[in-house]
């Protein structure tokens, strides 16, 4: 099993941005959370953060035939990008949804995901912990379809 977990932008700048928005922790320490726990779980974990739209839709492209299931959160682009809906309905890859905030208390703009209809689940409101559910709604979705 191997899942891919994509950040969109500004996620680079978590620990600095709105912190009592997104916490105080980096996206570094993400990556050391989400590894260790693949890890203990066997499977294996690739982590890529971008701040451009193509980047992410050459990303979701690249994983086609690579990748078991991905743990996005498209950030600012879930409100704004049919290219990258569409880049995950053309890959047809199990696909978690995350956002660190609870974007249903927010403003109206971010009540859109132009994401969620190509995604099997979306998390949302738990901090870092949703990127860990999102794994565990993938590993579900892998075994029940090995049965
Ligand atoms: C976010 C929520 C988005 O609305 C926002 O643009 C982000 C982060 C989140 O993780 O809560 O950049 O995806």
């Amino acid at each position: 099993m191997k899942l891919l977990v994509l950040n969109g932008p500004n996620l680079n700048f978590l620990g600095i941005r709105e912190p009592e928005i997104y916490g105080k922790e980096t996206l570094d320490d993400l990556r050391h959370m989400v590894e260790d726990y693949c890890a203990e779980r066997d499977v294996e974990v690739e982590f890529y953060q971008s701040n451009h739209e193509g980047d992410l839709v050459d990303a979701i492209q690249q994983a086609y035939g690579r990748i078991d299931g991905i743990v996005f959160n498209p950030a600012a682009y879930t409100h704004t990008s049919v290219a990258l809906g569409d880049a995950l309905k053309a890959v047809a890859i199990p696909t978690v949804e995350v956002h660190i905030s609870d974007v249903t208390t927010r403003e109206d703009f971010r009540q859109i995901s132009y994401v969620r209809p190509a995604c099997i689940a979306t998390v949302m409101g738990l901090g870092f912990a949703g990127y860990l559910k999102a794994v565990d709604l993938l590993l579900e979705k892998s075994r029940s379809n090995e049965k």
